[in-house]
């Protein structure tokens, strides 16, 4: 981005928008579905207009009690998770939550989960209308019996449902892949033939921890979802080879906890990003990470899209 681009922003005052794959963003960075609420007790420590888009935690068409006994863990560079995909259900999101929301000045991405095929499609109408920005599909949480991950390890069912609420709703569509699978590109060739808009990869990979005092696994689920610093050069290798392969704008997520760490997803292929794991150490990061981005393009001269896919046309 150029000193002159920076100048003529800043005199016209209009705010920075970005499109991916149909959503406004304010800029590229996000939070990871699940690792910030709703925004709401965020909003007491960060101001959320710093967003370039909040994405919530996923939301079904009732309220979901998620899974009983232990549900986070502590592992090296990381932390499993078995939250179950607790949520109190879309309805009350809209009633409750939303009405916050567009009172700030961000754009709202909903992620929606569904135990059935039709449970996505209901999610997705009732958002219809509403006013948010785009829906995540949320076809990769390793941590429900039906439906989530389901979904999203089989080209032909992930291909179903991303197609069947493509045809029930007129909102931006991304699709958020599971890295559980052996051929990720075959899944994001399913998923965009499907009409999906944007790829968000990855989610969290299926792991498991022991208590040696008792002999039993740790979490009530028994496994759990690995995210954090741990996973990020898996989430690097599948962006990079997504991004390769097929067209479409990636939001890339997987382990961030610096800008270091969002640039090797930009080098990779990734338009966006989103934080997760890293905002419960360090719940500043997302308000910092846009400004050190501008800051690091200014310092070396270079406009983002320079910077976006290089390690693909370095090699
Ligand atoms: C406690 C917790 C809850 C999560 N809930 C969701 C969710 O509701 N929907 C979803 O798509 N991903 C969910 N995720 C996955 C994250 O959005 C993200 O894809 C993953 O944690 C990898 O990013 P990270 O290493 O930055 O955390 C959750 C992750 C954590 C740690």
């Amino acid at each position: 981005m150029t000193d002159r681009y920076f100048l003529l922003v800043l005199l016209s005052g209009v705010k920075q928008v970005i499109d991916l794959g149909g959503a406004k963003l304010r800029n590229r960075f996000m939070s990871a579905s699940g690792c910030f609420g709703y925004g709401k007790e965020f909003a007491k420590v960060m101001d959320l207009n710093t967003l370039g888009a909040i994405v919530v935690k996923g939301l079904s068409l009732k309220p979901w009690p998620g899974n009983k006994g232990v549900r986070v863990a502590e592992t090296p560079a990381g932390m499993l998770n078995a939250i179950g995909l607790e949520n109190p259900g879309v309805d009350y999101f809209i009633d409750h939550y939303l009405p916050f929301l567009k009172a700030k000045d961000i754009p709202i991405v909903v992620n929606i989960v569904g135990h059935s095929l039709d449970e996505y499609i209901q999610v997705a109408r009732r958002l219809e209308k509403t006013g948010v920005e785009a829906l995540e599909l949320n076809i990769s949480c390793p941590n429900v019996k039906e439906g989530g991950i389901a979904f999203g390890t089989s080209p032909t069912k992930a291909f179903s449902v991303v197609k069947a609420v493509r045809e029930q709703s007129t909102l931006p569509l991304w699709v958020k892949l599971s890295p559980n699978v052996t051929d990720i590109v075959e899944i994001a060739c399913a998923v965009k033939d499907a009409g999906a808009d944007a790829l968000t990869l990855i989610n969290t990979l299926t792991g498991m921890v022991i208590d040696i005092t008792t002999g039993k696994p740790l979490l009530g689920n028994v496994t759990g979802g690995l995210s954090g610093p741990a996973i990020r050069p898996i989430a690097i290798r599948m962006v990079y080879q997504v991004a390769t392969k097929v067209d479409l704008p990636i939001i890339g997520v997987g382990g961030i906890s610096s800008l270091s760490d969002a640039l090797e997803f930009f080098m990779a292929g990734a338009s966006a990003v989103q934080v997760g794991a890293a905002l419960f150490r360090d719940p500043l990061l997302l308000e910092r990470l846009p400004k050190e981005l501008e800051d690091y393009l200014k310092q070396r001269q270079l406009s983002i899209e320079e910077v976006i896919g290089l390690a693909r046309r370095s090699v």
